[in-house]
């Protein structure tokens, strides 16, 4: 074997010309709020996506392969018109559709008709089998969720659709048990995936310096707000870093444009302090960035940028 090949591998984002993953707010809105989701915080208008635009937005993006998942924060189903947008997306015969859902308004009206329109992914989050875990006063019925959730995953069994189903739950400390407890009563019910997914801090949410790290999030993928607005990360609750609009701009001239660029060379090469949503998010900090071409890792940290704390002088 040659030496070459002993090397580790260089790392970088390979940017496509066109998105793998386009993921679409239809509607602000969401049936619960959970305490480790900032969905509650966002204030976006209007509630819920122009017609002409999720249909643009859609048409932008014909026949590249996209994975269309068509929520943010919000619930998907709290958007009637769901079933239809679904429709629309999977007139493209190479699109893919993907949903993460709390379930509890998926009724089995609308599953029947989510069954039928040629979804490909279906992700359950359940976060908790306990009543006290799973926590009824953020909004949501436990009886509700589960008996949705039953009665999707039978539907797919007894039909055979090749939809890819999963039942998820966050890994909260105290609930190693409950886990064991969760897995079992899901297997009786046959998902493709029992997920249990770690707990994880959005961006701003008590960071307090930045981490300078590349980025693996900004690969692939790419976010529209409710009001058509395109944004760099979907941890990006209030618009901090927008990068297209929808509305005026074409989908992928965003995705090919100049501030996508700039976002991109900025965090490959660790600067995320340049960048208002980047500076205070430490997502991929335990992720191996050693061999990240283009990335110095002292030279980074160098611009490490802390808050300053203020002193309150009191005025007598
Ligand atoms: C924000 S929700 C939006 C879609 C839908 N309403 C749902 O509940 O699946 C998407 C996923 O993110 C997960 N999630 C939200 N906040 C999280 C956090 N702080 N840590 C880990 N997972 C989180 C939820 O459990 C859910 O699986
Ligand atoms: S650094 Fe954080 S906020 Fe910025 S794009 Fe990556 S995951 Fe999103």
């Amino acid at each position: 074997m040659s030496l070459a090949a002993d090397r580790p591998r260089p790392q970088r984002n390979v940017y496509a010309k066109t998105p793998k993953y386009v993921e679409i707010e239809t509607t602000i809105m969401c049936n619960a709020k959970c305490w480790f989701c900032p969905q509650k915080n966002t204030l976006r208008q209007p509630k819920y996506m122009e017609d002409w635009l999720w249909k643009k937005i859609i048409d932008d993006t014909r026949d590249i392969g996209a994975i269309y998942r068509p929520f943010l924060l919000n619930e998907p189903f709290a958007d009637k018109r769901m079933p239809e947008i679904v429709r629309y997306m999977k007139k493209d015969p190479t699109a893919q559709v993907e949903f993460n859902t709390n379930g509890s308004m998926l009724t089995q009206k609308v599953a029947d008709q989510i069954l039928d329109s040629g979804v490909n992914v279906m992700r359950f989050s359940i976060d908790g089998f306990r009543k006290e875990t799973f926590d009824e006063s953020r909004g949501i019925s436990y009886d509700k969720v589960y008996k949705h959730v039953r009665y999707f995953l039978e539907q797919v069994k007894s039909s055979g659709a090749p939809i890819h189903t999963e039942v998820r739950m966050i890994k909260l400390p105290g609930t190693e048990e409950e886990q064991k407890e969760f897995k079992a009563y899901w297997e009786q019910y046959s998902p493709d995936n029992i997920v249990f997914t770690s707990l994880y801090s959005y961006p701003w949410e008590g960071q307090t310096e930045s981490t300078n790290l590349p980025c693996v999030k900004v690969k692939d993928e790419m976010f529209f707000y409710v009001d058509g607005t395109c944004t760099l990360c979907c941890w990006d609750s209030i618009g901090r870093q927008i990068v297209g609009d929808a509305k005026t701009e074409n989908v992928l001239d965003i995705w090919n444009g100049q501030e996508m660029a700039r976002c991109r060379e900025l965090l490959d090469a660790g600067r995320r302090d340049q960048l208002e949503l980047c500076k205070r998010c430490d997502a991929y900090a335990h992720y191996d960035f050693s061999n990240w071409e283009g990335f110095d890792a002292k030279a980074a940290a160098a611009h490490k940028e802390k808050t300053i704390p203020v002193n309150i002088v009191e005025i007598t």
